[in-house]
């Protein structure tokens, strides 16, 4: 049976990662730290399933993984793991820094060293496979084109700096030590199961208790949205058939601007649950803006579907309602990672943008 070492397995798009591996028959290690955005509750499926071992630990810890390769003896191993919020990353730099930076460095590393001792028949099949995002590539205007695989790096973010970091790491240990490393870079994610501190859980969630929709600035800002299932479907495809060294751009080719997509959500809530109180659009409050706020991303995907033959299976327009319908059905998934944790941060990136969202606080700002 074959065997993956997968970080960050208990964060949104890595449980959709687990769960899509276990599914193909893949025996799973799991090495998530469960920070806030970690939830086991992603995985409940897999509770009785031995093939599916899971393990709180942190990549940085040099010792656990050398323990769990020593082990396991993974084919591959898949990185997810990350602080991956850019909003937390302007308010605490350091911990990305800790986790994208030193932590990706450490695990290189222990992986380095430890296929460095195995057999060379037995060193050829193995990937390192490292989850990176557009964000590396900077920001675009309207009109310029999407970002290719040889776009230079510009991040603009200390989440994008980070993740950016952590990429050219994986590269140097391609060029210095041989690691047969793969890269993919991905657009914005969303699906269910996602932690509703990020635009669309937030939204759905706050319209849905007749809290403020924040929207930075003018909400012209523009993301191009992927189903996180065809996210996890592109980056199986790109570990069996990647060619090593190289990075594939993952993208849904569905740009949207913020504010299209709140009111899209808003009119799929007043078609799903009516409030009775008035349309949920009238809930969008414009708050301040994010400092140094990318403009647009845009993925390019020429070459992960003329190589690998990838296509993403959702659109958009379904694969939102599909989401809205996930999170007004798993209301005690929400209830779970709805912690003291979870509101704290609320009242924290909110109250200094003239809206509070939390029930803790007053709405303030102005309205749509
Ligand atoms: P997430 O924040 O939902 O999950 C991250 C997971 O990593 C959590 O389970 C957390 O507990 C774990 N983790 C954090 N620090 C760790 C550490 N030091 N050791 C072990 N585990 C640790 O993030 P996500 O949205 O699922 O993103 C996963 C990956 O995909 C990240 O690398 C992110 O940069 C990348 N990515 C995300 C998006 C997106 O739209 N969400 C888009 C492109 C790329
Ligand atoms: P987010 O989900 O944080 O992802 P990212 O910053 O990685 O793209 O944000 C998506 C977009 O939505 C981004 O342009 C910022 C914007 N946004 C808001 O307008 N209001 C919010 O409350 C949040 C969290 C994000």
């Amino acid at each position: 049976m074959n065997c993956q070492l997968v970080t960050g397995g208990a964060g949104f798009i890595g449980s959709c990662y687990v769960l899509q591996a276990r599914r193909r028959g893949i025996r799973v290690v799991n090495l998530d730290k469960l920070t806030y955005a970690g939830n086991l509750g992603n995985l409940a499926s897999l509770r009785n399933d031995p093939d599916h071992v899971f393990v709180q630990g942190d990549i940085g810890n040099a010792e656990l993984v050398r323990h769990l390769l020593d082990t396991w003896r993974p084919d591959a191993v898949v990185n997810f793991a990350a602080e991956s919020h850019v909003d937390r990353s302007i308010l605490d730099p350091e911990a990305f820094v800790r986790t994208n930076v030193l932590g990706t460095a450490t695990l290189l590393r222990v992986v380095k060293d430890w296929l460095a001792r195995l057999a060379p028949g037995q060193a050829q099949a193995f990937r390192f496979l490292h989850i990176s995002t557009d964000e590396v590539f900077g920001a675009l205007a309207p009109g310029d084109p999407a970002f290719t695989e040889t776009t230079p790096y510009s991040p603009r973010s200390p989440y994008s700096a980070s993740k950016a970091a952590s990429d050219h790491l994986v590269r140097a240990f391609r060029e210095t030590y041989g690691l047969p490393v793969l890269l993919t870079n991905c657009s914005n994610n969303y699906g269910p199961r996602q932690f509703p501190e990020k635009l669309i859980p937030l939204v759905i969630l706050n319209a849905l208790d007749r809290k403020p929709l924040p929207v930075y600035g003018q909400g012209m800002n523009v993301r191009d949205w992927l189903h996180v299932e065809d996210h996890c479907a592109a980056v199986a495809r790109v570990l069996e058939g990647g060619r090593v060294g190289e990075s594939y751009n993952i993208g849904g080719r569905a740009e949207r601007a913020n504010i299209e997509v709140v009111r899209t959500i808003c009119a799929l809530l007043d078609e799903l649950v009516p409030s009775g109180q008035g349309p949920y659009a009238d809930l969008i409050t414009y708050v301040t803006d994010r400092p140094g706020h990318d403009f647009r991303y845009a993925m390019n995907c020429t070459k992960l579907e003329t190589e690998l033959g990838w296509r993403p299976r959702h659109d958009f327009a379904s694969g939102l309602r599909d989401t809205v319908r996930w999170y007004l059905e798993n209301r005690d998934w929400v209830e779970n990672v709805r912690t003291g944790a979870y509101r704290q941060w609320i009242a924290v990136n909110y109250a200094s943008r003239g809206a509070v969202c939390d029930a803790a606080s007053d709405a303030q700002g102005g309205k749509a």
